[in-house]
């Protein structure tokens, strides 16, 4: 990021973990915020401390990105910020189970949040990005991006396509100011193992193997300067996507994947 005056940012999944840390991280920079998710009032609640703590505004957008209504609106909203330096990409959650065992409505609301959501909402906010010749968008990948997981064939696929299309379009962006970064953190304390279907990742996987919100936001605004779209960041998660990028590692990840999800 440049020294100039920051701008505004709008920031998807704001109410809490990873997107909520980049809230606090990028109002303590003097950026005003756009907070979106659905429970409105920990968006209020959040709005107001960063009001209060930074001096900054922060508009609350309460949407559901999987309704089609909801994210028309955001479109709109997004592409009416004049200033938006800021497009973070964040809104998602995982439903571990096999697929067909799933409701299909299940990966479908996936795709939208994840994919459809982050499509439309860089369309919207490219237009004036460019003609300012400047800005950023975090689209928020995963590790799992570089794995087809059992029992998560949607939601790797779905990561898979955020650090694909990230790239495709940092290429695209090429002279324009503007840059993309496909965000792929690896296991983060935050409220997304509080869903069903990850009661033993909390209890099972070793301290060591997990972040804080607050260290991958840093990390990833570290790298927006840098010459590179995927961010991994940590060490151990730089090994864990190397290793699987070797076709005897992936294999046994995937085993080492399939027996955990079985304890
Ligand atoms: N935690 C990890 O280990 C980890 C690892 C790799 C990648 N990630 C990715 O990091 C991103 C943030 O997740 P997190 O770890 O911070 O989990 P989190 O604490 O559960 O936060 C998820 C955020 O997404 C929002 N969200 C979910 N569905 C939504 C919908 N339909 N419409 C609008 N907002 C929605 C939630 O807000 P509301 O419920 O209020 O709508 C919440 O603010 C996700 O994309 C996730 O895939 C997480």
């Amino acid at each position: 990021m440049s020294g100039t005056e920051p701008g505004a940012a709008l920031i998807t999944g704001a109410s809490s973990g990873i997107g909520a840390a980049f809230a606090r991280r990028l109002a303590s920079q003097g950026y005003n915020l756009v907070l979106v998710a659905r429970r409105e009032k920990r968006l209020r609640t959040l709005s107001e401390e960063m009001q209060g703590q930074f001096n900054v505004e922060a508009q609350v957008f309460p949407a559901d990105l999987s309704h089609p209504l909801d994210l028309e609106r955001l479109e709109k909203r997004t592409a009416e910020i004049a200033n938006l330096e800021m497009l973070i990409n964040n809104a998602g959650f995982g439903a571990p189970g096999k697929f067909m065992e799933m409701q299909v409505e299940k990966s479908i609301e996936m795709i939208q949040v994840h994919v459809i959501a982050t499509v439309r909402l860089c369309r919207a906010a490219l237009p004036a990005m460019i003609a300012r010749g400047r800005g950023w968008i975090i689209n928020v990948s995963s590790i799992a991006a570089f794995m087809a997981s059992p029992r998560n064939a949607t939601y790797c696929a779905t990561k898979a396509y955020l650090n694909l299309f990230s790239q495709g379009l940092q290429d695209e962006l090429t002279g324009t100011g503007v840059r993309v970064q496909a965000l792929c953190p690896g296991l983060t304390h935050t409220e997304f193992h509080e869903r069903p279907g990850y009661e033993n990742y909390k209890t099972k996987i070793p301290e060591v193997l997990w972040m804080k919100a607050e260290d991958v936001v840093e990390k990833s605004l570290e790298s927006l300067n840098r010459d590179q779209v995927i961010c991994i960041p940590g060490f151990k998660n730089r090994l864990f996507v190397a290793v699987m990028r070797n076709r005897l590692g992936a294999r046994l990840t995937r085993m080492v994947t399939a027996r955990f999800q079985k304890l």
